[in-house]
């Protein structure tokens, strides 16, 4: 069985390990956790899920087959100088760091397999649109092995590294743009009388509609758009409300400005 470490022990390392442990993927037992200094989060994370916290930071390194990279990114070169000297030459490096490349952990971990991940916060409900991106050293066994640890906490996609700019402007970030869509209509609907709850529950179902809708792609977006949308009727006046105010252009333009602080990102930390 492979022994995990997890490099950083916030929400996005809990969300995984509460993927992995939930599914039991991997037993707790060869989960291992270290972070900066909060003591009190491993030892929570150890009385939750049952794993292992790093006493010993040398020897869980030494033996680890795969090790989670999950700080933030300005932490992340210290992070790597700390580890690089204990890591064995065959261990696997997971990084869920946004804007930190495989070159540049390269650079601090030396030549090895190496994975890049952009999860996002769906993550803490099983339900992340992740994409993962790796170095030519990581073998077809290991990739299997990293995507079925990912789907522990959702989907995964896995995409050449250079897109994971684009990703993080669609999925990395995409949960904050519906839930900027949330707020709105909800509020929309509120205005017009509707009580909060109510607003709340109809958003989220037809959500969740829309989104089953689209999964068994079968039919185009703009398809099924077409066919709700009846000429003269309600559907038609929203949606050229839509038309009028340049949505689209201002879906573009927020793609285009968050893939951009992405390569922004990724330079500074290089
Ligand atoms: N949260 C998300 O939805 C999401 C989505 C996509 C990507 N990511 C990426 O995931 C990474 C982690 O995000 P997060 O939200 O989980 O952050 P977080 O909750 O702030 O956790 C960061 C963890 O890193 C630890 N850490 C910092 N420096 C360290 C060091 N030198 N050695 C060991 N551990 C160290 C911290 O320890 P202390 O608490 O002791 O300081 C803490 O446990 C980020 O790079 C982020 O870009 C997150």
């Amino acid at each position: 069985m492979d022994k995990i470490v997890f490099i950083g022990a916030g929400s996005m390392a809990e969300a995984i390990i509460n993927g992995l442990t939930k599914e039991e993927k991997i037993s707790p037992e060869h989960i291992h956790v270290t972070n900066k200094s909060d003591v009190e989060q491993l030892q929570q994370l150890k009385k939750t899920y049952n794993i292992q916290i790093v006493c010993e930071e040398k020897k869980a390194l030494k033996e680890a087959e795969i090790v989670f990279l999950a700080m933030k990114p300005k932490d992340a070169k210290d992070a790597m100088i700390e580890i690089a000297p204990y890591l064995s030459s065959s261990a696997t490096i997971i990084s869920v760091i946004a804007g930190v490349t495989i070159q540049t952990i390269t650079n601090y971990l030396g030549s090895r397999p190496i994975a890049r991940v952009m999860p996002n916060t769906s993550a803490a409900v099983g339900l992340s649109a992740s994409a993962v991106s790796w170095n030519k050293l990581i073998s077809e066994e290991a990739k299997l092995k990293i995507i079925n640890i990912l789907e522990s906490i959702g989907t995964v996609q896995a995409v050449e590294e250079e897109d994971l700019h684009v990703v993080t402007a669609l999925a990395g970030s995409g949960p904050a743009y519906i839930y900027y869509f949330a707020e709105h209509f909800e509020a929309a609907a509120i205005s017009h009388g509707l009580s909060k709850e109510d607003a709340r529950q109809l958003f989220i179902q037809t959500m969740e509609g829309a989104a089953q809708m689209l999964k068994k792609g079968d039919v185009e977006p703009q398809e099924l758009r077409r066919k709700v949308t009846s000429p003269g009727g309600t559907t038609e006046a929203g949606v050229e409300q839509l038309i009028q105010h340049n949505v689209k252009d201002a879906i573009f333009a927020c793609i285009d400005a968050a893939q951009n602080r992405s390569r922004e990102f990724a330079k500074q930390y290089e």
